[in-house]
């Protein structure tokens, strides 16, 4: 862990006091903010977009700005509440009703985004899935959902598994001409710009599901995790105090709206806060990705460390030669915002980025570095108002400071998922201790009540005697070492006789170094030298690439597996 304290960026922030506010927050306080407070109508639409496009001052502001190709789309809040009525009068005409699930199934296009207006205004499941994802995937979540329609593009409908269509009575395509490879194909455009730009909003129950986002995290086979219309609160919240989001925000998410980042971040949390959501079309490219923040006049940007080390790879000239003034928060989210990124962006794009942690399931950024609070490199930060955290033992009890043990937030808190679609035995997993949401995180929290990751809980290693660790340790300390870039480290099994684990170092090497046995040696003399004594790293191999989800998290399930020569080892070469 590291001792460097940065001072807070803003005192200006929305979030002023970190400890006051955390002390005397209260949910039913956040929900007087919401028009259903008073009439007891509930539409996640209703409060993000239509209220403001009610209001002559606000109706004409920017609400969603999509760019691809040098291609700009701008779209007001008055756009945005027309075009997803249009959309809604189109779904309904087909008999979509509250309840029914809808696939998306497109690389990011501003119709990603006038859908799940619609279907949220009907009241139909939102389900988004990556344009990426294979055959099986596909097939795997349509069983699971069975959904009543799918969204996509010509391009992609071969990918769909004739076998999972079942229950899909409509698949629409973006744009023609229609494929012809099913015979319920429905073509969206040029159609859809005729439907009336009315359309009478469903009023829901709070906990009427609004999405199913599918996630393995990064273990097992993919969950549909499910969160409601109620969400909305912690939404605000996570907009409002953690992205430092007001009506003048232009904020850039560069997560594809199929992850939960993206899709919630992209949308409700800037709308509800008024602010502009961007959305860059583009595959990366570090120039690209400059030029964005530059010409959009960026003010907030939500990022992964993955984009960050990408940038970094690309060299420290190019952000020098892009005017990046506009920029006045970074923050940072899916994996270890580790210290080298972090002081290489500070450094290099005149901010800190600030780590924050959620998971698709907590429906809200629950962790975080905010703006008005001091930074401790390699943190992610303490709980946002309105979330109580703890790092638990194996009995559920809340340890002391500086233990190592299972990251668990209080229940419940409005984002908290709502149930897992058709999978009642795995939620149940996750209350395991009562009154606890389980994370499957592992974590240690400081005295000052910063929490810091240090992996999954299924990658725990074992050292000597009872004590046990978290991989994130032994990589932080492999990255020091000069030749190496990025590092996973996991257990090939215990040892016998001596109920330690076997540890294998798997690395990524900086430009500059070549692989060679002579390097291995060296590179465990170094950690030898840098960890205690009862931690052996009894391999290191030298991979060109470290397997990754698509949202950029390490897949050390993946490394294990192919070591032991288990299932699911071939994965390494997971596409984006
Ligand atoms: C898992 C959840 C909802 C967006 C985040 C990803 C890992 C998330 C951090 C962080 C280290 C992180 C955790 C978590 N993770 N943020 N700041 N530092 N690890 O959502 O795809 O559901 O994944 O991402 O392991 O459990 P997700």
């Amino acid at each position: 862990m590291i001792k460097a304290r940065i001072k807070a960026e803003s005192s200006k922030a929305n979030l002023i006091s970190y400890d006051q506010t955390y002390k005397t927050f209260n949910w039913p306080d956040v929900e007087k903010e919401f028009s259903w407070h008073r009439t007891g109508k509930i539409n996640i639409v209703h409060e993000a977009v239509d209220l403001r496009a009610m209001e002559p001052q606000k109706r004409g502001r920017k609400a969603l700005i999509f760019e691809k190709n040098g291609q700009i789309e701008e779209f007001s809040y008055l756009d945005l509440k027309e075009r997803s009525c249009q959309w809604a009068n189109l779904l309904a005409q087909y008999g979509f009703e509250t309840g029914d699930r809808f696939f998306i199934f497109l690389p990011p296009c501003p119709e990603i985004y006038l859908a799940i207006l619609a279907c949220a205004r009907l009241g139909v499941l939102i389900c988004p899935v990556f344009s990426t994802v294979n055959f099986d995937e596909l097939a795997g979540r349509l069983n699971n959902a069975q959904p009543r329609g799918i969204l996509t593009h010509p391009d992609l409908v071969e990918m769909i598994p004739v076998e999972a269509m079942g229950s899909v009575q409509y698949l629409f395509l973006t744009e023609g001409p229609l494929p012809g490879v099913f015979s319920n194909e429905v073509l969206v455009e040029g159609v859809v710009q005729h439907m009336p730009k009315e359309f009478t909003t469903i009023w829901l129950p709070a906990d009427a599901p609004l999405y199913i986002n599918y996630t393995s995290g990064s273990t097992g086979p993919p969950k549909g995790v499910v969160h409601t219309h109620g969400d909305m609160a912690g939404i605000f919240i996570s907009g409002k105090y953690v992205l430092d989001l007001n009506e003048e925000t232009v904020l850039w998410v560069d997560a594809d709206p199929a992850w939960v980042t993206g899709l919630i971040c992209g949308t409700f949390a800037p709308w509800l806060c008024g602010s502009t959501s961007l959305v860059q079309g583009d595959t990366f490219e570090a120039y690209n990705w400059y030029w964005t923040l530059e010409k959009h006049h960026v003010s907030v940007w939500y990022t992964t460390p993955r984009t960050i080390r990408r940038l970094m790879e690309a060299g420290e000239n190019l952000p020098g030669r892009y005017d990046l003034s506009g920029l006045r928060h970074i923050a940072s989210v899916g994996a270890p915002l580790v210290p080298d990124l972090f002081y290489w962006a500070k450094q290099h794009l005149g901010r800190s980025p600030h780590d924050t942690w959620w998971m698709t399931e907590t429906g809200m950024i629950c962790l975080a570095n905010f703006p008005s609070m001091d930074i401790k490199p390699g943190s992610m930060g303490r709980p946002v108002p309105g979330i109580e955290a703890a790092i638990l033992d194996d009995h559920g009890k809340p340890m002391p400071p500086m233990s190592l043990g299972d990251l668990a937030l209080r229940v419940e808190w409005p984002g908290m998922m709502s149930g897992l679609w058709q999978d009642e035995d795995r939620y149940e997993d996750y209350f395991r201790f009562k009154g606890w949401f389980l994370t499957g995180d592992i974590a240690i929290k400081d005295d000052e009540g910063y929490y810091y990751h240090q992996g999954r809980n299924d990658d725990l290693l074992k050292a000597g005697g009872d004590k046990v660790i978290g991989p994130y340790e032994i990589e932080q300390v492999l990255c020091m070492h000069p030749a190496v870039a990025e590092a996973a480290v996991i257990s090939k099994g215990t040892e016998p006789d001596k109920g330690v684990s076997f540890l294998k170092a798997f690395i990524t090497i900086n430009k500059g170094f070549t692989p060679s046995t002579r390097l291995n040696h060296e590179i465990k003399a170094f950690l030898k030298a840098s960890l205690s004594s009862d931690i052996i790293v009894k391999e290191i191999s030298i991979l060109e690439k470290l397997p990754k989800t698509r949202s950029g998290k390490l897949l050390r399930r993946v490394l294990r597996a192919g070591e032991l020569g288990l299932p699911g080892g071939r994965t390494l070469d997971m596409k984006d």
